[in-house]
């Protein structure tokens, strides 16, 4: 069992938790902190041991690679070819932010790091805090999302604690975190960039940019692993969750339907909804994620709604899908690996 410390983010300019959080790292240890997207499990990313510990901690599967995180842009070339003509568009439109780019990788990072891959992927967090943190440490820092593998992500530090605590060595108490899905993953090795995760900064958004971009055909199947972490089960409860999409009338009469049956039978049930039907379920559990015309807001209560099903133990959890808007790809993404593609058409 690990002695945990915990920090609130207005302590982090003290001397005494500056030291505290450099050593740690230093030392191949864990410090589990915010960021804009979700919270992350840091470790310094020229540490074998401290990666390793990160797998261990995680219970991760060690071919999946991680993502180096830098606080500014001017060591990039330390660790990556940047070798496409665009790439410097992309920098500057979206860094510091959710976007993780997928380069060519230098001899300087270690082939633990990459799961022996020859490409690595890089990102300037949007979040200050987890800037600071990485300026504090002085060195890169790899952060995989910080929850058990297979777990829905943390995005409120109640999550990191309920994973963490007495594992990992530092948390830093970030609140909530703003964005709540990952960050988009782009391979930028290639003269068109492709699109290996989606997430808040968009295929439009890319396109915009770089005049033409692919999205890889395995975002959601997990046969052909471009993007390692998509081969795994993911995201998910520990109750079944069933996605109901057409007609929001049916979608509605369908869950009543079907949850009313599953408490006759003795099970627990929940509905994810949006605001504007939250007084039209019967289910004895409702978890409202916000207004259906605020997409940020959704994307950032997804998987706090996921970990708040798994607190109550609900058995059954639907919920409606959300395709249209902007952020549609990265929320369903989510959504239908933690349904495990349960998806139900009325
Ligand atoms: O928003 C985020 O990206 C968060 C925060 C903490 O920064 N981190 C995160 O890390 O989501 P992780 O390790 O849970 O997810 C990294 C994703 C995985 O799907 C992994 O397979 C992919 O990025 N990835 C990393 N390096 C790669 C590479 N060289 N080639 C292809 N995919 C890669
Ligand atoms: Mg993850």
């Amino acid at each position: 069992m690990t002695k945990t410390r915990i920090y609130r983010v207005d302590e982090l300019d003290k001397p005494s938790a500056q030291t505290d959080i450099k050593k740690t790292l230093q030392q191949g240890k864990n410090v589990v902190f915010p960021t804009e997207t979700v919270y992350g499990i840091g470790a310094n990313a020229l540490s074998k041991e401290g990666i390793e510990n990160i797998y261990k901690i995680k219970g991760r599967p060690s071919d999946n690679p991680l993502i180096m995180h830098l606080a500014n842009a001017d060591d990039l070339d330390k660790y990556v070819y940047v070798n496409q003509p665009y790439i410097k568009k992309l920098i500057h439109a979206f860094w510091p932010g959710p976007l993780t780019m997928v380069f060519e990788k230098k001899t300087s990072v270690p082939d633990y790091f990459t799961g022996g891959l020859k490409t690595v992927g890089v990102r300037i967090p949007g979040s200050a805090i987890a800037r600071k943190i990485i300026e504090i440490a002085d060195v890169p820092i790899c952060a995989p999302s910080a929850n058990i593998s297979g777990r829905p992500s943390s995005t409120l530090f109640k999550h990191v604690i309920e994973d963490f605590n007495q594992k990992a060595d530092i948390l830093i108490d970030g609140g909530k975190s703003e964005v709540g899905l990952e960050s988009t993953v782009l391979d930028v090795t290639k003269p068109v960039p492709v699109i290996l995760r989606p997430g808040m900064i968009t295929y439009d958004m890319i396109k915009t940019i770089t005049g033409s971009v692919h999205i890889s055909s395995d975002t959601l199947d997990d046969d052909i692993p471009k993007s390692p972490g998509m081969k795994y089960k993911h995201y998910a409860p520990k109750g079944q969750l069933i996605i109901v999409e057409g007609d929001i009338d049916k979608v509605i009469e369908y869950i009543n339907k079907h949850t009313v049956a599953h408490q006759k039978s003795g099970y627990k049930t929940g509905v994810i909804t949006t605001s504007e039907y939250k007084d039209q379920f019967t289910s004895s559990y409702i978890y409202n994620i916000g207004w259906s015309t605020n997409e940020s807001e959704i994307a950032s209560n997804i998987f706090a709604a996921l970990r708040d099903m798994d607190e109550k133990d609900i058995e059954f959890i639907y919920t409606l899908s959300f395709r249209n808007g902007q952020y549609s790809d990265a929320i369903m993404n989510r959504l239908i690996k933690a349904a495990n593609k349960h998806i139900i058409n009325v």
